[in-house]
């Protein structure tokens, strides 16, 4: 048996992780041979990487709490099973919405010729390929953000000896932050490693206040569609909610985190104010309106049916927008639908489950079959 040194390793990693997907996916069982895997035609460089690039780096570039490093081929190949196993599972990468529901604006998914590659590469003992002459960059640097922000008003301080932990700060108003907002940024402080999540809240507290924005790992910034901006009243507070967990490899760590919110300034042609609704289970009326988002309730358990959102048109017509059936906390975000949902007079929002929260425009512009 002639391989090189490099593919003997692979191959005893190989093992473990191949009874796990040949039992997850037992047509692969018929494509590979379990003794003889043969060497992918994607080399990683080539193929794979730039996959990678597009679906993960977001998180696995080496920072923050995703604990893998998928840009660097060394780095990747030890990971090569779980990133097989990870996204056949759908796993990875990380997002709620049920396959088929709903069209989404920040949608992080793979279609099934990706996710057959990154499974035939990883089965086919995760091979090198040609490498380019230099390392290709790492993702963009990151964009050049508006000064102004909110500010927490005192750094959180996460012991050594916690966990986890859930924390609901008062954020300060910095210079230039005005009454109105094109859309925001998380800038994670100290504890990016840890932080999972995070909820800006405007009212009086993280309970009872309005959420205005949502950012979970990885998350680029958030602009409002065109023509439309969030209301930040002079008199408005704001509170941050923050949920950080520790991995195995920040245990016992004490952390002071200061994360900033990022506001960006509207332009003028931003007429348009966001409302941010409530909604009970059941079907409320909210016609005629433009929907841009779902946040799902917090600490949702979906049950068997699953966390659902529909449209139901004045006509009674029921258009499916969002369904989740397996939960996570970490990654529930404000679902923003890549093209806002129109909804006629008369028309309705029917949600399964209380405390969801619907971002949405009054009246939309008048179209030529609006016009009086
Ligand atoms: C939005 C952020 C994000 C994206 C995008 C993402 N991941 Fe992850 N990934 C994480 C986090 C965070 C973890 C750590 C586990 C957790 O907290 O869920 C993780 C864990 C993993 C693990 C390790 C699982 C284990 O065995 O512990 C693998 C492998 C992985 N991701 C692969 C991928 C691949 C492949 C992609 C792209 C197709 C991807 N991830 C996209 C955030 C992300």
């Amino acid at each position: 048996m002639k391989r090189s040194a490099r593919s003997v390793t692979a191959l005893t990693g190989l093992a473990a992780g191949m009874a796990a997907i040949l039992i997850a996916v037992p047509a692969w069982f018929g494509a590979a041979n379990a003794h003889e895997p043969e060497l992918s035609r994607y080399g990683y460089w080539r193929d794979i990487r730039p996959l990678l690039e597009r679906h993960c780096a977001s998180c696995h570039s080496g920072t923050g709490p995703a604990p893998v490093n998928l840009m660097r081929y060394l780095d990747a190949l030890p990971w090569a099973n779980s990133i097989a196993r990870q996204v056949l599972q759908r796993q990875m990468p990380p997002w709620l919405p049920d396959d088929g529901t709903g069209d989404f604006a920040h949608a992080r998914t793979l279609d099934d010729r990706e996710t057959d590659m990154l499974v035939d590469w990883a089965i086919g003992l995760a091979p090198e390929g040609p490498a380019p002459e230099e390392e290709p960059e790492g993702p963009g640097a990151e964009a050049d953000l508006p000064l102004s922000r909110l500010t927490l008003a005192e750094p959180v301080v996460i012991g050594e000896m916690e966990s986890e932990a859930a924390v609901c700060q008062p954020l300060v108003r910095g210079e230039g932050v005005g009454a109105a907002a094109a859309g925001f940024a998380l800038i994670p402080g100290e504890a990016v490693s840890i932080l999972r999540r995070a909820v800006l809240y405007a009212g009086d507290d993280c309970a009872s206040g309005t959420p205005v924005f949502t950012w979970v790992v990885g998350q680029e910034p958030r602009m409002r569609p065109e023509g439309v901006f969030d209301r930040l009243p002079e008199d408005a507070g704001f509170f941050l909610h923050l949920s950080y967990r520790k991995g195995f490899d920040t245990e016992g760590l004490e952390f002071e985190d200061a994360p900033q919110v990022v506001v960006f300034p509207p332009l003028p042609d931003r007429t348009r104010p966001v409302e941010i609704l409530a909604v009970e289970p059941g079907t409320t009326p909210v016609g005629p309106a433009t929907l841009l988002s779902v946040l799902p309730p917090e600490g949702l358990d979906p049950g068997p049916d699953g966390f659902a959102v529909e449209a139901v048109g004045n006509d009674g017509a029921v258009t499916p927008l969002l369904r989740i059936r397996r939960f996570d906390a970490d990654w529930a975000e404000k679902f923003a639908f890549r093209e806002p949902v129109r909804l006629a007079a008369g028309a309705a929002i029917r949600v399964s489950h209380p405390g969801a929260i619907v971002d949405l425009v009054r009246a939309p512009p008048t179209g030529p079959d609006e016009d009086p």
